[in-house]
């Protein structure tokens, strides 16, 4: 199933990671020429103390000027870009520092490419649409997490078609991506189980890609290890540092593997969801985890096998035992930390699921890079599974 055409691995062109990697921002901004950054981030963040901290930080270290921009709605949306935009032009700023989640960096991101270009924003969205990115681009993420702080992609909702639409570029790659675990602590219960089950989804889906590599293995199967052996510690103590240290690491390497090798079917069944109905992105995944994954199984069994192992199974276990074993594991992390396991939960229509296998099976994107191929009638049955 492995592709056997030329490979390439991207990143963020720089990676700090480890407890207070933070405090290194303004060196980092310095070395990339930037003196007055727009700190992109949410109110949520804000309120954490997070961006105050930050902020404290680099005044400390003689920044003088910069902005801040916390305007930011969960699963962010065009009008959130443009205004973002707007502010960093005002404030006559030079760089993007990102402090949050997914919805904090992917504004951070689009803007990054967005701030340079006359066109509209709309023009920028599919495939290799941006222009040389001109302003540098750091990202701190806050939550462990969508590892889009090494991914070239910014997803947007647009409220008026109902969808959530990529922007995928390597302009998109940070400059520097700065992973320091001290800046989740603060996250509740609820965001460190719908981020992490996220996570979990970049890893399993990007061991499975069709586009998986030898690079790519090693980081999926390493984020299983740590995210089941972390993520309900951190969910249920989240002021336990060492469980945070593993998440923030799982969340990277997860994001280090889909970054290359793509995300399956669970996100391409989950973008209407987000789209439409406006669920979260970490419950969205979460929903569609299960179903998708006894979908695939018969593609790939010893695939399920590598992934069992990294569940904990022992090194003889069969092929039939490994699929099971790697759903209860799915189920049980996501039973743990409260993630509804039903589409019926969360107040969508039975009538809906027709039109959401439509939309779904337009997410060619993410479908190809799926081990088992799904028709619409396909989509539509998992859709009822998951209802
Ligand atoms: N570009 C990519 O590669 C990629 C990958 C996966 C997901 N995403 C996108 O990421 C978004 C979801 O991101 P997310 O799951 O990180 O959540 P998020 O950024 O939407 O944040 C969720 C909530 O948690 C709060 N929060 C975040 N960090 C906190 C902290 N440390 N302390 C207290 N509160 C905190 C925020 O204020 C917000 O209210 C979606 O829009 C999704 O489409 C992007
Ligand atoms: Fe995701």
């Amino acid at each position: 199933m492995r592709t056997s055409t030329v490979q390439t691995f991207k990143t963020a062109r720089r990676l700090l990671t480890g407890a207070h990697a933070s405090h290194e921002l303004a060196r980092e901004m310095h070395q990339l020429g930037c003196k007055c950054p727009l700190i992109v981030t949410d109110r949520g963040v804000s309120q954490a103390g997070i961006t105050d901290t930050i902020t404290a930080q680099l005044q400390a270290s003689g920044v003088e000027h910069f902005a801040v921009f916390d305007a930011i709605s969960a699963e962010p949306e065009m009008a959130v870009v443009e205004a973002c935009r707007a502010l960093f032009v005002e404030q006559g700023c030079d760089g993007i520092v990102a402090v949050g989640g997914g919805s904090a960096m992917d504004t951070a991101k689009a803007v990054a490419v967005y701030a340079g270009d006359e066109r509209p924003l709309a023009e920028l969205f599919g495939e290799d649409q941006v222009m040389p990115r001109r302003f540098p681009l750091i990202c701190l993420p806050t939550t462990a997490g969508t590892g889009s702080e090494v991914t070239n992609i910014s997803i947007l909702a647009d409220n008026e078609a109902q969808l959530k639409k990529g922007i995928v570029s390597n302009e998109l790659l940070p400059d520097v991506a700065i992973v320091a675990p001290e800046l989740t602590l603060s996250c509740p219960p609820s965001v460190t189980a719908a981020s992490g089950v996220d996570a979990l989804v970049h890893a399993v889906e990007s061991y499975l890609s069709k586009f998986a590599t030898a690079l790519t293995e090693p980081y999926s199967l390493a984020a299983v290890q740590k995210i089941k052996a972390s993520l309900v510690r951190a969910y249920e103590q989240p002021n336990d540092m060492s469980a945070r240290e593993e998440m923030a690491t799982a969340s990277l390497m997860a994001g280090l593997a889909f970054g290359n090798a793509g995300v399956g079917a669970v996100h391409a069944l989950a973008y209407p969801l987000g789209g439409r109905y406006h669920l979260s992105h970490g419950m969205s995944n979460a929903v569609m985890f299960v179903p998708v994954m006894r979908w695939n199984q018969a593609a790939c069994p010893e695939r399920f096998v590598e992934l069992a192992k990294a569940f904990g199974a022992p090194a003889d276990i069969t092929a039939d035992a490994a699929g099971e074993l790697v759903i209860d594991e799915i189920s049980a992390l996501c039973s743990a930390v409260k993630i509804p396991a039903q589409l019926r939960a969360f107040d969508i229509p039975e009538s809906a699921l027709p039109e959401l296998a439509v939309a779904a099976s337009g997410v060619t994107r993410l479908l190809r890079n799926n081990p088992r191929e799904l028709s619409v009638q396909d989509i539509e049955a998992i859709y009822r599974e998951a209802y």
